[in-house]
């Protein structure tokens, strides 16, 4: 054993596949599904490559926000099955070499929480200080992060005569985070799903989460980020914490906690993702390799986390409006398919227009960009989303596994699913896990093949980031080097086959490229290779120098 093994930080190279089990697999016929339907595809993830699984908020929740807004942080949704049934999932999870990570939504409750039943009782109530009160409404109010659906961030509690606070919709009343109750509720919510066997957490809306509350003095908000690192760390040596940060670079590198590393271990790279779309929509790599030149250095046991879709409107709110334009007009022209001026409500391949080129460049791009791709489920059949259900719950429909009309997600009534598929060309009778796990061409096995040589190379999570020379504008080549080896890839955002003339001047005469995806190995004559790439076609090799010892 090394010191230094790199394996103990384990999601440096991992491989993330975020689901809601309420649209998985319906185990018992009631049209939801639930943690007995996935245990009965954790399989199918350990085939598919994954090697952790992000579970989306399952506590019990009236579900007015998809479960982001949660009655009991110990509890299981009695819908989705009981504590047994989750550690049924855990077990067979670990037994495939999967950890799971568990959603942590903490910046706010229901209404419904028995906290704030509680603290809207009186003024005076032991829990009235869980939450955000303000005697009159305060005079910087604004609409909340959902535009168009809530105008304003306060709330009148009719019986006490007060405002309390809500970032998000107005049955999510944010807690006081200032109460040290409030903070040890936190810690002790950490430690039971800890204890229950999980690997760590999605921090749900960290920057509000983290912000002092109205005329509260808190001293460095990120004190309290701190603090939850140091308690899980002491919990569970293995557990990270992957935030959701969306602010410009210069902020995330503090949420972070900046060079030493001791607050979110994972960030997802949301400005990465607007530039990658500005990059297709533009067919030109330009603005994608500038955010990543622009991503600040962060320290070896921190990670960034790739991702071109999720759960929610894909936002492009850090766009220059013009920008954001470009990206409207190409991928989302109607304006149906938008969403509070920001985002698109649309999935992937609608997006690209169904053209399997593009899809499968850009999940080439998912899984050789630097960092650790996180895949919504779906995206590896290529699901497109019901655009007759609306705002960000298009995309949120049922896994297709089969051509069946409920896509063999549920043996109940059409009418009683939690949510209808898609009944267009992406319905589940023309995109399925069975139709594509027997088609060597199709774009799941295509997904397969990039996770399993993403694994062969921990060089993507580690290495040092480079954007080669060559002489074609709308070609990306990018090399990750770090001691065990030199990953390399190129990706064509044109439509147009080109030649690239790409210069590995540094490495020996000797040395060769060897093809990941195919059978070629090149000889990297005196620095020069010429590569070969298809219209939005896409190449990953490895620099092998004789003796390395490396498989190919
Ligand atoms: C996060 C979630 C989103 C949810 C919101 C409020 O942004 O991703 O789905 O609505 O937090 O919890």
């Amino acid at each position: 054993m090394r010191i230094t093994d790199t394996s103990d930080l384990w999601w440096k190279t991992a491989v993330v596949y975020c689901l809601d089990v309420e649209t998985f697999l319906d185990d018992n016929g009631d049209g939801v599904g639930d943690f007995a339907g996935l245990a009965r595809r954790i399989d199918y993830l350990a085939d598919l490559g994954i090697t952790c699984l992000w579970l989306m908020p399952f506590s019990p929740s009236p579900d007015r926000d998809d479960g982001y807004d949660v009655t009991d942080f110990y509890g299981v949704d009695p819908r989705l099955g009981t504590h047994g049934d989750f550690v049924e999932v855990m077990r067979t999870a670990r037994d495939r070499g999967i950890r799971v990570i568990v959603d942590l939504v903490v910046n706010h409750t229901s209404d419904r929480h028995p906290w704030f039943l509680e603290a809207r009782k009186s003024v005076d109530n032991p829990y009235r200080d869980y939450y955000v009160w303000s005697k009159t409404k305060p005079k910087n109010d604004a609409p909340t992060v959902f535009p168009g659906e809530e105008s304003s961030m306060w709330e009148l509690d009719e019986k006490t005569g007060e405002y309390f606070l809500h970032s998000f919709y107005r049955h999510q009343p944010d807690v006081n985070i200032a109460n040290p109750k409030v903070r040890n509720e936190i810690a002790k919510a950490i430690g039971f799903w800890l204890q229950m066997g999980v690997s760590g957490f999605r921090v749900d809306a960290v920057p509000f989460l983290i912000e002092a509350p109205k005329d509260t003095e808190i001293g460095d908000p990120h004190e309290f980020l701190r603090d939850i690192r140091r308690f899980l760390q002491r919990r569970s040596s293995e557990a990270v914490l992957l935030g959701e940060v969306n602010l410009p670079y210069r902020q995330q590198f503090d949420y972070f906690g900046g060079a030493a590393g001791s607050e979110l271990t994972m960030q997802f790279d949301f400005i990465g993702m607007q530039s990658l779309y500005l990059s297709l929509a533009r067919r030109d790599p330009t603005a994608l390799i500038r955010a990543l030149r622009q991503r600040p250095e962060i320290a070896p046991e921190s990670q960034w986390a790739n991702f071109v879709r999720n759960h929610d409107e894909l936002t492009l709110d850090k766009l220059t409006e013009k920008q954001r334009n470009e990206v409207f007009e190409a991928f989302a022209p109607d304006e149906s398919q938008r969403i509070y001026g920001r985002g698109i409500t649309r999935r992937v391949p609608p997006m690209l227009e169904g053209d399997p080129r593009r899809i499968r460049m850009v999940y080439s791009l998912l899984f050789s960009l630097p960092g650790t791709p996180v895949l919504f489920y779906g995206e590896e059949i290529g699901m497109g989303e019901n655009a007759d259900i609306p705002g960000r719950s298009s995309v949120r429909t049922p896994m297709q596994w089969d051509a069946t009309p409920t896509g063999g997600f549920s043996s109940a009534r059409s009418s009683r699913l939690v949510a209808q598929p898609p009944g267009d060309g992406y319905a589940p009778e023309h995109v399925n896990v069975v139709a594509q796990r027997d088609d060597p061409d199709s774009l799941l096995q295509h997904v397969q093949r990039l996770i399993a040589r993403y694994r062969a190379s921990a060089e993507i999570g580690w290495g040092e980031f480079e954007v080669l020379e060559h002489d074609q504008k709308a070609v990306l080549a990018h090399s990750m080097r770090s001691d065990i080896g030199r990953f390399v890839a190129l990706h064509n955002f044109a439509e147009r086959p080109m030649n690239v003339q790409l210069r590995l001047d540094d490495e020996a005469e000797d040395a060769n490229l060897v093809d990941l995806l195919g059978p070629e190995r090149m000889p990297l004559d005196g620095g020069h290779v010429s590569v070969e790439l298809g219209a939005y076609g896409y190449r990953w090799f490895r620099v092998s120098r004789p003796g390395d010892g490396r498989l190919g």
